[in-house]
């Protein structure tokens, strides 16, 4: 049996990883400011997680959603309290896409209603109603194809005020900084406007903070900096550090009715075991201080750098955005510096570190790209 052949791959086989770093089969090092997509929060094998996540498998691996899990509550609990949303509920899930396709479904439920805007250059995943909230035609089936997302400019107030006045909207669904779309930050009389026009038309805000959140942008959730509570958060990626684990946040005012959602695999007690470890990590080390701060160091550093056209983002989800002459960088800090970093396209290069990168890490990344910015010959 072959592989289905859906992804273009790097000729690299990484069988290591400790904190930023990972190692191939010849025992090559790189330094990973990629986390295998925003997915390594707390960085590679962290010692609390591996012990955790041991200890949970010797003990239970998995028993499914019809009987108590005390770890759920403690998760809860947890997520609730490192979050600063102690009054919200969780569902618990495996997958991005998953965690999305709840929060439509749910903000459906609430208010009875179809429609869902979405934003143009958004990524909400693959599932049916993930990928029909998603602005790729590419990656959307003839059998995903709906009438009922309307598709607007993104930070386009204007466009967002009309769409209320012309139509039901059940739910409106944005990331707080737009991942693989390029590394775009919702602004915050935006986000702002968003929660109004849903307060105003009992319209659900969900913010999709899959990529953006779970502390990566200095604040827990990205949509956090521009001062407002969504009513849903969706999460997934940096939850279990690799493990697959998915959730969403519900705000007090959704009333659950058994069967209305429902998974075989969320919640386990792998995965919550997973996930707790990861929040007390990032409680206990202080992981959102630092990524604001080595964020800080890499916008201020960046900015200093000569032929970038922008640089965007918040903490450590940061995009350089390169011109043409310069769309080799990426490849060349992966195979002459040893740097995994992450992309978008047509040429933003995507960092993506785990939260307790160090200043020195930060420090051997900007000497490469450096290096890479000095050796090229750009036109004015
Ligand atoms: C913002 C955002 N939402 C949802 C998803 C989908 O997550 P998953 O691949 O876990 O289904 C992604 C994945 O890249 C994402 O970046």
């Amino acid at each position: 049996m072959n592989l289905f052949d859906v992804y273009p791959l790097n000729d690299i086989t990484i069988v290591k990883g400790q904190g930023s770093y990972v190692w191939d089969d010849s025992n090559q090092k790189y330094l990973d400011l990629y986390g295998g997509h925003a997915v390594i929060s707390i960085g590679h094998t962290h010692p609390r997680y591996v012990k955790r996540l041991e200890d949970q498998l010797h003990q239970l691996g998995f028993y499914s959603n019809s009987i108590k899990i005390p770890l759920q509550v403690q998760l809860a609990e947890k997520l609730g309290k490192v979050s600063g949303k102690q009054d919200y509920q969780l569902f618990l899930c495996n997958s991005g896409a998953e965690a999305n396709e709840n929060a439509l479904k749910l903000a459906s439920f609430y208010n009875g209603r179809k429609k869902i805007i979405a934003f143009k250059k958004a990524f909400h995943g693959r599932t049916s109603l993930a990928v029909a909230v998603t602005d790729n035609p590419n990656i959307v089936a003839p059998v995903n194809e709906t009438d009922n997302v309307i598709f607007l400019p993104f930070n386009d107030e204007q466009a967002l005020e009309q769409a209320f006045t012309e139509h039901e909207i059940s739910s409106v669904i944005i990331e707080g900084i737009q991942g693989v779309g390029g590394i775009n930050v919702a602004s915050h009389t935006f986000l702002q406007t968003i929660r109004r026009l849903c307060n105003q038309h009992n319209a659900v805000f969900i913010a999709d903070s899959v990529q953006c959140g779970y502390g990566r942008s200095g604040l827990f959730y990205s949509h956090d900096h521009s001062g407002v509570d969504a009513d849903i958060y969706t999460m997934a990626k940096g939850m279990g550090n690799g493990f697959p684990v998915a959730g969403i946040s519900i705000a007090p005012k959704f009333h659950a009715k058994h069967y209305m959602l429902g998974t075989t695999f969320g919640g386990n007690h792998l995965a919550c075991a997973a996930a707790l470890a990861v929040l007390e990590v990032i409680e206990e080390d202080g992981l959102m201080e630092n990524a604001a701060t080595i964020g800080d160091y890499l916008f201020e550093e960046l900015k200093g750098l000569p032929h970038i056209r922008e640089v965007r983002g918040k903490g450590l989800m940061i995009g350089i955005d390169l011109p043409e002459e310069l769309k080799s960088v990426k490849k060349n800090l992966l195979f002459k510096h040893k740097i995994f970093t992450g992309e978008a396209k047509p040429n933003v290069i995507r960092l993506l570190p785990a939260l307790n990168i160090t200043k020195t890490e930060a420090n051997i990344f900007l000497e490469a790209l450096q290096k890479e910015l000095h050796s090229v010959e750009v036109p004015a």
